[in-house]
């Protein structure tokens, strides 16, 4: 796992844009796998700024949403579709018919999620996939106990989760209970994870995803394993870590031409 310390979240937003950016200059079919959440609104905005201003060509990609909320349809402000649409897709030269959100509104939830799978292989596996980080170690929603074996299903959240989304929800209106999310087995297939995570609040997840054991009790930690895995954090959210020295020493460190291999050239 590398992990690399910047001193802003702006910072974090603008390099997980910049490894995205790159991904999709060097291979503009790639399949991207797409997280939603606070910590993805810079990113995206990032990514519209390439399209807008120096025509980074999406019309050949292919994306996979990891979740999205059960009971909520695609025209639900709150959805993760609706999220999507507002923060990226409305305004990039994306194929909606290459865009792949789980339906929170399918009648037959196993069936949904097998067929999910299904079109991620078809596509050719993803190639890039983006994660954020919550508060309690989970990826996509996979909470903690999650199988570390899991693959798409439909989950329950804590009231934990519950809580910190809260925000994504008007006044009168309740977080929901059940989500549809890829599984941590699907996240795992992945050619190539990039987690992105800033906050204070983030801190001990961060801490115990790094330098914890591999636990479900921190689904996140599971990302150990994983041949390539790319971590951007800020400070805060690095306060905890025993090695962040050594962390920052590496990254400064870097030989040029493995950065561009990264996030392309400055
Ligand atoms: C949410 C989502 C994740 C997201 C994470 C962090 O609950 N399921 O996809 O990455 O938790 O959210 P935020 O970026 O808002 O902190």
């Amino acid at each position: 796992m590398e992990v690399i310390i910047l001193s802003s979240p702006e910072a974090v937003s603008q390099m997980g844009g910049r490894i995205l950016a790159h991904q999709i200059a060097r291979c503009p079919a790639s399949v991207l796998g797409l997280a939603t959440g606070q910590t993805m609104v810079g990113v995206y905005r990032y990514l519209v700024e390439q399209h807008c201003q120096r025509g980074l060509d999406f019309s050949a990609l292919h994306s996979f949403n990891l979740d999205e909320y059960v009971g909520l349809g695609p025209s639900h402000p709150c959805s993760y579709h609706s999220y999507m649409a507002q923060q990226l897709f409305n305004h990039i030269n994306i194929e909606r018919e290459n865009t792949h959100i789980p339906d929170g509104l399918c009648s037959d939830v196993m069936a949904h999620c097998r067929e999910y799978e299904q079109a991620i292989t078809a596509a050719g596996g993803i190639d890039l996939q983006l994660l954020g980080l919550g508060d309690d170690g989970h990826i996509g929603f996979n909470e903690p106990s999650s199988s570390l074996s899991s693959r798409m299903r439909i989950k329950t959240l804590t009231p934990m989760t519950r809580r910190v989304n809260r925000r994504e929800f008007p006044p009168g209106e309740s977080t929901p209970l059940h989500v549809l999310t890829l599984g941590v087995a699907n996240i795992m297939e992945a050619r190539h994870c990039l987690l992105l995570a800033f906050g204070a609040n983030k801190a001990p997840a961060v801490q115990t995803m790094v330098e914890g054991p591999i636990n479900a009790m921190c689904p996140a930690s599971v990302l150990q394993q994983h041949p390539h895995c790319t971590l951007v954090i800020d400070e805060a959210a690095g306060a905890f870590l025993q090695l962040a020295d050594y962390f920052r020493f590496v990254y400064e460190h870097k030989p040029a031409w493995q950065r561009a291999l990264l996030e392309g050239s400055p």
